[in-house]
């Protein structure tokens, strides 16, 4: 029995599979149920106590032998395997362009405006977009018959009618005079709805930036020395400003700003409403107007947006076309 085992010994060693199916039968032919190392204990069982001890030395040495072969086998495929994936393959070769996407100019504009008032000390806040009538109007002076509390210019809601999305960002300058003593000093933007026909200069929505900043002896210096700051930092200094007088019911006095030129042409163009934030509106919010003044401006993004980039037509920038998207850098 024992040359029968050296015999297989030498087979075990010199053996070496060409694949793994070749090694799987080999696995198979030694290591089954009623394979060769089975077969041999079978036969070992009926030997005599003395050549037992012998046999089934070799009996182990075989049975080790077999399993060597195997797991040195068993790794050389699977590293072959592996390899095998790579094959053909150039890995120095570049990667598909993935399109990395781009800020929507609307936040691009919003965040230049967020840096060139923080710059200046104006901290941000933010207010709900659906806001009761004290906040938006009454608050803010609007005499109960003014027209922008109509139906034809306000969205309210149709569940409780005292409720309207906001008309404008100027509801923010009541929550924060509410919630702060001065000094206050603050912007706010966001989305703002108006109930007004669609076409390439208005929308229902788009978005606005508020300013408020009261304290003691705030000036209509001040107000206009910051304006100009912020054209100059967002549009560069080969731009005319003109202040022109105006009305709005929440500031006394109130101004329109115009810059020029636009799109290269010398006429002027509307880009904000400011003013002396009214006494009346102060101390509707808590606020003492013996003690203190305050300013506030409101800027509509969307124009400026339209004005930076030469956007003909509002209504592109709420489409989401992507080849009108994808002109706009990813900062
Ligand atoms: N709320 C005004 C609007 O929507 C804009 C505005 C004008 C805001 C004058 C102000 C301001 O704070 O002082 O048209």
């Amino acid at each position: 029995m024992i040359s029968k085992i050296s015999g297989l010994i030498e087979e075990v060693d010199s053996y070496q599979p060409a694949s793994a199916q070749e090694l799987e039968d080999f696995r198979i032919k030694f290591l089954s149920k009623k394979g060769i190392l089975n077969q041999l204990f079978e036969d070992f069982k009926q030997l005599d106590n003395d050549s037992k001890k012998e046999t089934g030395k070799w009996i182990n040495i075989l049975k080790n032998k077999v399993n060597e072969k195997i797991e040195l086998y068993k790794k050389e495929f699977e590293h072959q395997k592996f390899q095998a994936l790579f094959t053909g393959l150039d890995l120095s070769m570049e990667a598909y362009p993935l399109k990395a996407g781009s800020r929507h100019p609307v936040s691009i504009v919003k965040n230049q405006i967020i840096d060139i008032f923080s710059k200046i000390g104006f901290t941000q806040s933010v207010g709900p977009e659906i806001v009761d009538d004290w906040h938006n109007f009454t608050a803010l002076n609007f005499p109960p018959d003014h027209p922008a509390r109509d139906m034809q210019d306000t969205f309210y809601l149709q569940k409780n009618p005292d409720y309207l999305l906001r008309t404008h960002t100027s509801s923010v300058q009541v929550q924060e005079m509410q919630a702060h003593q001065p000094p206050i000093k603050t912007i706010s933007i966001g989305r703002v709805y108006r109930n007004e026909t669609i076409s390439y200069k208005s929308h229902v929505q788009f978005h606005q930036i508020e300013g408020l900043y009261v304290d003691k002896n705030v000036s209509f210096a001040e107000l206009k020395q910051v304006l100009y700051y912020f054209v100059e930092q967002f549009f560069g200094s080969d731009f005319k400003i003109r202040f022109r007088p105006s009305f709005f019911p929440f500031t006394e006095p109130s101004a329109e700003m115009d810059i020029s030129p636009v799109h290269g042409k010398t006429r002027w163009m509307e880009i904000l409403g400011c003013g002396m934030v009214d006494p009346a509106v102060l101390d509707n919010c808590g606020i003492d107007s013996s003690i203190y003044t305050g300013y506030a401006f409101g800027i509509g993004i969307e124009r400026l947006t339209m004005l930076k980039y030469g956007i003909p037509d509002i209504r592109i920038l709420f489409e989401n076309d992507v080849r009108f998207l994808g002109q706009f850098s990813s900062q």
